[in-house]
């Protein structure tokens, strides 16, 4: 094998994106999705910040991301999440992420938050919601059956 080289691709990649992305899915060929063109430029997201506002002042937010993925459903990132200090331990928290996953659920498999190790709080935050705690940095996940 001679040097490799990465770099992102370009729609004039489309075409030979598009063969190798078939051989992924071999066995689908009967699915809608497979006939879809890969084509670099057109790979839509998606991205929304919801606030919290208590009469005229704002006093949380979060941010949600969705990214498509050709196949079927794309993976959605909630991105930032903030509740101001007085305003915490009243459920502030818990509707803005039900807000959010209302935007990314119903078109992504999997709905991923990154804290940092030491946020202890915000990881207790998240698993009081349903979220599962991985250690990472990088894991697996399965969605749930419906
Ligand atoms: C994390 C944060 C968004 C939670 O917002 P909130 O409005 O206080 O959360 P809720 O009131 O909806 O809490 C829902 C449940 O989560 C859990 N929870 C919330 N804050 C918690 C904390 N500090 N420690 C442990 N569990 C907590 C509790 O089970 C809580 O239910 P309860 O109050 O009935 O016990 C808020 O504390 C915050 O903005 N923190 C700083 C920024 C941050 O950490 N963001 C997340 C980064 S990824």
């Amino acid at each position: 094998m001679g040097a490799i080289r990465i770099r992102p691709a370009k729609d004039c990649d489309s075409q030979e994106l598009t063969d190798l992305y078939r051989k992924l899915y071999e066995g689908d060929e009967k699915m809608k999705f497979y006939s879809s063109k890969v084509v670099p430029s057109k790979v839509r997201f998606g991205n929304k910040i919801f606030v919290v506002r208590e009469k005229k002042k704002v006093v949380g937010f979060c941010w949600a991301i969705w990214y498509e993925h050709i196949k079927n459903k794309g993976v959605g990132v909630i991105e930032e999440l903030y509740v101001d200090k007085e305003y915490r331990r009243k459920g502030i928290g818990k509707r803005l992420v039900e807000t959010a996953l209302k935007f990314l659920g119903k078109n992504s498999i999997a709905v991923f938050v990154s804290t940092g190790d030491e946020m202890k709080d915000a990881q207790h935050f998240y698993e009081s919601i349903g979220f599962t705690l991985c250690k990472g940095p990088w894991y697996v996940t399965v969605p749930k059956k419906s």
